[in-house]
């Protein structure tokens, strides 16, 4: 089938690339065009695992190809996937500008039916704005005869795990008005969905609010884990033998109830908010939304308010190790990061920072430069280089199993604050270390 996705950020060059994996004829737009000659030579600009490999093979084959010509674009696929950004604006609402101007190029020029498929996550209602945007242009064009159809299908990708999420995914959200686009989906979608019906339709607004809901139930989770993590302190309890306790009620589930330092990343925080925000916007108060996102940005602070309370706020010409600067492992992504309120409250108060992440150094260098008390190392042992404590703010694997023996000998003030409960607190403490972590 001949498919086009309209940008080529994170989800859409996923999108495009996993299409191409199962056969399709598939060109990734992007207005950008550096980014798009990077993406003709194989340049990825994400870190996602195995996304440069199958670029490369689907490329090579002649299945996935980039441009930045918007007519090729339109011209090319009967399916218009528009995978663009939404990034919030001022008031948390999310930004629909680049979203309209995709689904208004497309009705400009289109010659022949498309299926309009909204990817990105957009506010409940937005379809409806697609398609008056689209009318609007078709009829300036005075080609009122040309037929379309509008329906949302959000994906549900974790970073690190987008190829999989992809090609094995738990549902398929389609929301259309149209049966016949439902069927055309299903086809389209027919290669993800051989061991069992994962295509779920449902109407085009319910389509749109399932990804608020579904990402804003996950943030409830964790931060409800928070808010217990953090009474579990004050309670002399221990929140990870709560957590298994709860957990293994097969209602509640063992899945995204780890406690820690606050989530982040590029959908909880901005769609907890944008909910929010369409909620207030029909006249509804989101009391639980509202906690949701109060709970974090106070648990993004928890490390910092730890290494303060330790060193009784002196915290002048103090160095802190940090290990872990992505919103979670297996990214380079640093957007909402927990690391960042740290790493900035540390130097704010006169600490130096050692920095180490396993990817995101170049982000945090694109974010950072050369910031005065941020020191960027190439690996996790020079970050302790010269450090009196060590910070653990992402759970990368590689920080799973260090030696507690050496951490012991080279932190000067024999200490860790452990923003992800890594380690078992008897063990650490064995080899002479104090060891602070979330909610025990
Ligand atoms: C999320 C959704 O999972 C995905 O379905 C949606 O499409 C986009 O948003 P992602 O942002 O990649 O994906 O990250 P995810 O793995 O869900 O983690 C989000 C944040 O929650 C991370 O900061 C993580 O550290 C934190 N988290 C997760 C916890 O603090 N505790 C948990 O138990 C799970």
């Amino acid at each position: 089938m001949k498919i086009t996705v309209f940008g080529s950020g994170y989800v859409g060059l996923v999108t495009g690339t996993c299409l191409a994996e199962v056969g399709n004829d598939v060109i990734c737009m992007d207005i950008d065009e550096t980014k798009i000659e990077k993406l003709k030579q194989g340049i990825i600009p994400i870190y996602e695992p195995g996304l440069e490999a199958m670029v490369k093979e689907n490329q090579e084959a002649g299945r996935l190809r980039f441009t930045a010509d918007v007519k090729e674009a339109v011209g090319h696929g009967l399916f218009q996937f528009i995978a663009v950004g939404t990034p919030p604006d001022e008031d948390g609402s999310a930004d629909l500008q680049y979203v309209l101007a995709v689904a208004k190029s497309i009705a400009q020029h289109m010659e022949g039916y498309r299926v309009v498929i909204d990817k990105s996550t957009v506010p409940v209602g937005t379809a409806d704005k697609v398609k008056v945007a689209m009318n609007q242009v078709l009829q300036e064009r005075g080609k009122n005869d040309l037929e379309f159809d509008v329906v949302s299908n959000p994906e549900f990708l974790k970073e690190g795990a987008a190829l999989d999420d992809f090609m094995k995914p738990d549902r398929i959200v389609v929301g259309t008005d149209n049966p016949r686009t439902a069927e055309l989906l299903k086809a389209l979608y027919a290669p993800f969905n051989r061991s069992r019906e994962r295509v779920i339709t449902m109407d085009i607004r319910s389509a749109e609010l399932t990804k608020y809901a579904a990402n804003a139930m996950l943030a409830t989770k964790i931060s409800f884990m928070n808010e217990l993590a953090n009474l579990a302190e004050k309670l002399g309890a221990d929140i990870e033998h709560v957590r298994q306790g709860i957990g293994s009620d097969s209602r509640i589930g063992y899945s995204f109830i780890y406690p820690g330092c606050g989530y982040g990343g590029s959908c909880f925080p901005k769609d907890v908010k944008a909910l929010e925000r369409t909620a207030k916007q029909v006249g509804y108060q989101a009391e639980l939304l509202n906690a949701v996102e109060n709970v974090n940005d106070r648990q993004k602070k928890r490390l910092f308010e730890k290494i303060q309370h330790y060193y009784d706020g002196n915290l002048k010409g103090k160095v802190f190790a940090i290990w872990g600067l992505s919103f979670k492992p297996n990214t380079d992504d640093m957007r909402e990061a927990p690391s960042r309120v740290l790493l900035e409250a540390l130097i704010d108060a006169g600490a130096t920072v050692r920095a180490y992440d396993p990817e995101a150094l170049e982000e945090a260098k694109r974010i950072y430069g050369n910031k005065k008390g941020l020191v960027y190392t190439e690996d996790q042992n020079e970050a302790l280089e010269d450090a009196d404590a060590l910070a653990i703010v992402t759970e990368w694997k590689q920080f799973r199993s260090p030696d507690f023996d050496h951490l012991s000998q080279i932190l000067r003030d024999k200490v860790i604050f452990d923003g992800r409960n890594m380690f078992e607190p008897a063990f650490v403490k064995q080899s002479g270390l104090a060891y602070y972590a979330i909610g025990r």
